[in-house]
């Protein structure tokens, strides 16, 4: 084989490899990008951010006495904090702009919310619970007809 031919050869394997590597990168990726797993956004309201609120209810009526009923409010404040991420890449057909901020607003109420519960502080954790929660009907009167008004 001709050294030219050789060269020629292994910039040939090479790219290949290259591009399988590539490909194989992106693949991974894709795969590692959240999709929705049931992209109906009534049971995803049902579903996962009910159950969380109905049991914040309860556990909001007055301030924990011991450390397991801190941990419950640890755990939903987290979780509607967190599962309101889910909502930005799940839009609506129009007034996505609003969609956003409503969703940043009420992930950052759910942020303030968790760090409160976090520092067993309950006139803060109630103050943030509850402005969250205006954030929850604000976007229920924007994007439901103003139906589901949430009572803290
Ligand atoms: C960015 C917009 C948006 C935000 C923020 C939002 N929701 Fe909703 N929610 C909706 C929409 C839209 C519906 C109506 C879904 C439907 O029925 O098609 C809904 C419906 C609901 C329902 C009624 C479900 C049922 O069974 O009919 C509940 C409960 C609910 N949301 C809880 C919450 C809570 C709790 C929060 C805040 C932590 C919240 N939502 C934040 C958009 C939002």
């Amino acid at each position: 084989m001709k050294y030219n031919t050789f060269l020629t050869l292994l910039v040939v394997i090479a790219t290949s490899i290259f591009a399988a590597v590539a490909a194989d990168h992106n693949d991974t990726k894709s795969a590692a990008s959240p999709k929705p797993v049931d992209d109906d956004m009534h049971h995803l309201m049902e579903y996962v951010f009910e159950p969380a609120w109905k049991r914040l209810q309860v556990t909001m009526a007055s301030e924990p006495s011991d450390k397991k009923a801190w941990k419950v409010m640890k755990a939903d404040a987290l979780t509607l904090a967190e599962v309101t991420n889910l909502l930005l890449h799940r839009f609506p057909e129009e007034n996505t702009d609003d969609w956003v901020r409503l969703a940043v607003e009420t992930r950052s109420a759910g942020s303030d919310f968790y760090q409160a519960a976090r520092q067993k502080d309950f006139p803060s954790a109630s103050k943030s619970y509850r402005l969250m929660l205006k954030s929850c009907n604000t976007c229920h009167d924007a994007f439901a007809d103003g139906e589901h008004q949430l009572a803290p």
